[in-house]
């Protein structure tokens, strides 16, 4: 069911995104622990997870740790860099209260959502590469002229990565119109605000594999792994830029 959500997204247009964003795409648990023998650890859990939710609202991401020695819980967010602070407080508070009602009693989870993601674990993974959990998505449609469309991506793909590497937000977009067939593509890029520039550069180097092999010439591809995501498309599936509301 979330697939088919997922390539609807790839295939239609936005509202449809709008209305798949509420649900997680993809999520993980690990590590599974007795509360009888270890409570001390749920607390620091909820006290990460409350902690990445503050601090989220405040600045649209955040990394946090809970606790002291073996029980510490490391926590980090991360918000798709073209929504507001409001999605995205929104999009995090439904995966706190997601990840604890699945991951019950896990010292390990990660939740995706279309606008954010959310993980926690008991060891200290920020600053680190994860490429574990890839998954890919993508439209079945294949491109009417596919090398320029095939060589147009590689370069949009490699124009969003840098962006995204070197970036504040770590996050990259970009556009790019094929003359020939008079399409635009639209792609995206991000990585976890811990990760540094090599780090993140590394993590979206993998994805672009991962995406040759399964997604050459189709119209529209999503990859999702722990430390990043890259995503093209036909469709402008990004929000413009996040304007006040307009006066009436
Ligand atoms: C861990 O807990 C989850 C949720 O309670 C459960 O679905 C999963 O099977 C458990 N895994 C192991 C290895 O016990
Ligand atoms: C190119 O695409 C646009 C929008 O899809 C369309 O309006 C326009 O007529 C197309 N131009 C050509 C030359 O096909």
């Amino acid at each position: 069911m979330e697939l088919s959500c997922k390539l609807f997204i790839l295939v239609l247009l936005l509202p449809i995104a709008a209305r798949c964003s509420t649900d997680s795409i993809f999520q993980e648990c690990g590590k599974n622990f007795s509360i009888s023998s270890n409570s001390l650890l749920q607390d620091n859990i909820n006290n990460a997870i409350f902690g990445l939710l503050t601090k989220t609202a405040l600045y649209g991401a955040a990394t946090a740790s809970y606790g002291v020695g073996t029980d510490t819980i490391y926590g980090l967010t991360r918000c798709r860099g073209d929504i507001s602070r409001e999605i995205c407080s929104a999009c995090i508070l439904d995966a706190t209260y997601k990840i604890r009602t699945i991951c019950h009693f896990s010292a390990e989870a990660r939740i995706w959502y279309e606008y954010c993601f959310l993980r926690y674990d008991s060891n200290n993974f920020l600053g680190f590469l994860d490429t574990r959990n890839t998954n890919v998505w993508y439209t079945s449609h294949i491109a009417a002229d596919p090398v320029n469309f095939d060589q147009a991506v590689g370069r949009l793909l490699e124009t969003v990565k840098v962006a995204a590497a070197a970036g504040d937000k770590k996050f990259g977009r970009g556009e790019n119109f094929v003359y020939k067939s008079n399409i635009t593509i639209y792609g995206m890029a991000q990585c976890t605000p811990d990760l540094q520039e090599s780090t993140c550069n590394q993590c979206l180097d993998a994805l672009l594999e991962v995406m040759t092999r399964n997604c050459k010439y189709h119209l529209g591809c999503y990859v999702i792994s722990t430390s990043c995501v890259l995503r093209y498309e036909i469709n402008d599936f990004l929000f413009r830029d996040i304007a006040p509301s307009p006066k009436a």
